[in-house]
This record gives structure tokens, C-alpha cells and sequence, in this order.
């Protein structure tokens, strides 16, 4: 009988997700990972990497597998550290469709679901286009295009969705910031930590409780509005519906502009496909679905197993964990033809930069039409566009893959 040869340390690919090469290529390091076993032990940050298309897109679908578990046990403990000071921040996740199973999870998505239709986010062009507009206006030569359009622009669009001011934007802004330490999990030992997420929460309980309280008096356009008129004050708590909307805010200002940044970036490095791009208005729809696979804000995804199972030939055990890896699966060649190539228009184009199942996201259209309309108006209104710079950072965490900042020439 022939044996397998024991694989060794060196045998096994790189498998630390936060090392320096794998952030700045994560394309690099999830496809050494899918080679070697699409499902795969990592011994370093002890959990199941899963990296192969087919494994990843089941393992999104799988009842098998629970969205509620991780974060209910970090939650607890947290609770146990910083009761007084986390209150707040740890009750707006009771609101987090995202951290729930079912049935929580379709009580909770339900209402969002039936009023953020693809309609209600078309009708958000209009503000979205004059948005756009109004940043490139104001855009001067050297700009960064991460803080200076796709974060604006993505802020003041979630502005309009929930149906705040304007003047709203940098709270916004910060809050996702210091919020988003309990989300990417930063480490708790961290100085300060629990301090600024703590007042982030007492923050947006406090400003949230305003507008949901206005807007029960006076409705407007708005999702809040919406939601309130669709659904009776027994279906959710007040947490839970002040934390919907800190998840609204939350899933759709960074990945969005995350989004944004990413595919300019792919369009500036590639000449032909800017060419195209701009040449072919016929091609925005495909093409921005090719940015969302390419290069897309998604990175990895974090499931627990509710029961011990087979995956992929290896026996995943009760209560593991297991990151799904969307980059890996949109780049792998057993769906994607020639994957690391940006095609656009590539179609069929199966990613799951929006995820799959049950909990597949629920602002894409909002996502999409946001692209398809910042991205054309930016390229066709800077033709000489180009980076001041190729050396591009990116984001150091598990979660997502965004750029820290794109600075631009055009002269
Ligand atoms: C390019 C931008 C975006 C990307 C790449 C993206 C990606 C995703 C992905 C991959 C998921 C599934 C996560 C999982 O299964 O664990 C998700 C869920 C979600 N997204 Fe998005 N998203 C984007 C924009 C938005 C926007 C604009 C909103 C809303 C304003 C939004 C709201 C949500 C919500 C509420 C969920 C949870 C759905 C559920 O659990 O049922 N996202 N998103």
C-alpha cells in the first residue's frame, strides 16, 4: 500500500494571514493554501481555512455551520472584562443579522429585506450621482482617493439610506472606526480598547434613539422610515433595531468604498481595460462584477461548526473554526478562467464577493449601483488619471482587503 508522505513543516505552505506578505498579497498566499488542500488545517491560528471555490460557496450554505457561535463567545467574554464600560456596544450586536442564526436571523432580516429592495436602491441614484459629482469637483491634483471620494461617498450614501445629515458624516465616520476594533477583533489588551468601543457604542445608542424617535414622529424616505412603517413595534427591540441600523452603517460604508478604491486601482494599473472601460459604458455591470471577484473589499468569513462533520476528506470537529476565504474562491481556477486576469466582461462570473445563502448580503444592489455610477464618472472626468505612488497599503486585517489610501496624479 503506498503512504502518504507525512507532510512536514516545510512541506506546508505559509498559513499566517496577518504576515506582511499575506496582506499585501493575500491572491498569492489563499492560492498556495487552495494547492495544497482547499480545506486546510492551519496549526498557527488553529481553525479550518477554506479556500476552494466549491468548498466555500457549500460552507456559506450550510446549516452545518453557525454565524452566531464565534461571536457569542467572544461577546461573553468580553462582557465578563468590560460589563460596565461595553454595555452598549455589545447589546447593538443583539441587532447584527450577520452574528445570528436562524431563527433570529430571518426575524431580523426580514423586516430589512422587504424594504431595502433593489427599487429602494435605485432610487438612491439621483443623490448618489450628485454626490459624485460634487466630490470630483472638489478633488485637487495629488488627492487621496480613499479619504477624499470613496469614504465620503460612501458615508454621505449611508447619510441618505438611513436619513441623517449631512453633518453626520465624521461622527460616522469615527464611529466606524473605533466600533470596528470589536468587530475586526482587535486584541482586547490593546490600549484603550475597551474605552473606544465602549463610547462608541454609548454614542450611537444615544444619537440613534434621537432619530429613531424622530422619525416614528415625522417618516421620511428613508430606510429607518421604512423599517418603522413595515413592521410593529413587537417584532424587534429597541436594541435590536438601533443595533440594525449600526450594522446597515457598519457592512455598508467601508466594503463600499473598499470597493471603489480597489477597482480604480485595477483600472489605473491596466491601460487596456481603462480603455475599455471608458470606451464601453455597455461593459459597468459586468465589469464592476469582475472588480467584486478580482480584487474585491470580501476577504474571509468566519463560521462554527455546530456539529462534528466531514469536509473536504478531514473531520471538522464540534465547535471549530472556520474562516471562508472569498478571495480564495474567486480566484480559483477550477470556476474562473485564467482568475488572476481582470476580464470585464467575464461572464459567467459565479464570485461570492456578496457571499452565498442565507445571509448574502443585503445591500449589493446599493454596493453595485454605487460602483457603476462613481466609477464611470471618475474615469471619463480625470482621462490621465494615474497613482502618485506604487506602493500601496492595505488594510492588516483577517476580515477585509481594502486599500489605506490611493493618492492620484492627473496633469
Ligand atoms: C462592495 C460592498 C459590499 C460587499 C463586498 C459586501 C459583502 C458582504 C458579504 C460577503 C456578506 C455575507 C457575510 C457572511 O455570510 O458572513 C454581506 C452581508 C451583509 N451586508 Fe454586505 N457588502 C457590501 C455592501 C453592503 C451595503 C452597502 C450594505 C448596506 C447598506 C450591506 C449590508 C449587509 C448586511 C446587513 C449583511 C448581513 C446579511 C445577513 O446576515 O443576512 N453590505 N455583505
Amino acid at each position: 500500500m503506498a503512504l502518504r508522505p507525512v507532510p512536514t513543516a516545510r512541506s506546508l505552505p505559509p498559513d499566517d494571514v496577518l504576515a506582511p506578505a499575506a496582506i499585501a498579497d493575500p491572491h498569492r498566499f489563499f492560492r498556495r493554501l487552495r494547492e495544497h488542500d482547499p480545506v486546510f488545517y492551519s496549526q498557527r491560528h488553529q481553525v479550518w481555512i477554506l479556500t476552494g471555490h466549491e468548498v466555500v460557496d457549500r460552507a456559506f450554505k450550510d446549516k452545518q455551520l453557525s454565524s452566531a457561535r464565534a461571536m457569542a463567545s467572544f461577546r461573553h467574554k468580553l462582557a465578563e472584562r468590560h460589563a460596565g464600560l461595553m454595555q452598549h456596544a455589545l447589546s447593538l450586536l443583539d441587532g447584527w443579522m450577520l452574528l445570528n442564526d436562524p431563527p433570529d436571523h430571518t426575524r431580523l432580516r426580514d423586516p430589512v429585506r422587504r424594504s431595502f429592495t433593489p427599487a429602494f436602491a435605485a432610487s438612491l441614484i439621483p443623490r448618489i450621482e450628485a454626490r459624485v459629482d460634487a466630490l470630483l469637483d472638489s478633488l485637487q491634483e495629488g488627492a487621496d482617493l480613499v479619504t477624499e471620494f470613496a469614504q465620503p461617498l460612501t458615508a454621505l450614501v449611508i447619510c441618505d439610506l438611513l436619513g441623517v445629515a449631512d453633518s453626520e458624516r465624521e461622527f460616522l465616520r469615527q464611529w466606524t472606526r473605533d466600533y470596528g476594533q470589536l468587530i475586526y477583533g482587535a486584541s482586547s489588551h490593546q490600549a484603550g480598547y475597551a474605552e473606544s468601543v465602549g463610547r462608541a457604542g454609548d454614542e450611537f445608542y444615544a444619537r440613534f434613539s434621537q432619530v429613531i424617535a424622530e422619525k416614528r414622529v415625522n417618516p421620511g424616505p428613508d430606510l429607518i422610515s421604512h423599517l418603522l412603517a413595515t413592521s410593529r413595534r413587537e417584532d424587534w427591540t429597541e436594541s435590536e433595531l438601533l443595533g440594525t441600523c449600526s450594522m446597515l452603517l457598519f457592512a455598508g460604508h467601508d466594503t463600499t468604498s473598499a470597493l471603489i478604491a480597489s477597482s480604480t486601482r485595477a483600472l489605473l494599473l491596466d491601460e487596456e481595460a481603462r480603455a475599455a472601460f471608458r470606451n464601453q459604458p455597455a461593459l459597468t455591470e459586468s465589469a464592476v462584477e469582475e472588480f467584486l471577484r478580482y480584487d474585491g473589499p470580501s476577504k474571509t468569513f468566519v463560521r462554527t461548526a455546530n456539529e462534528t462533520h466531514e469536509r473536504g476528506g478531514h473531520v471538522v470537529e464540534a465547535g471549530q473554526t472556520l474562516w471562508l476565504s472569498v478571495l480564495g474562491a474567486n480566484q480559483d481556477p477550477a470556476v474562473f478562467d485564467v482568475p488572476e486576469e481582470l476580464r470585464l466582461d467575464r461572464n459567467p462570473n459565479p464570485h461570492l464577493g456578496f457571499g452565498a445563502g442565507i445571509h448574502f448580503c443585503v445591500g449589493a444592489s446599493l454596493a453595485r449601483a454605487e460602483a457603476r455610477t462613481a466609477l464611470p464618472r471618475l474615469i471619463e472626468r480625470f482621462p490621465r488619471l494615474r497613482p502618485a505612488s506604487l506602493d500601496f497599503a492595505w488594510s492588516p486585517t483577517l476580515v477585509d482587503r481594502s486599500l489605506l489610501g490611493l493618492p492620484v496624479v492627473w496633469r
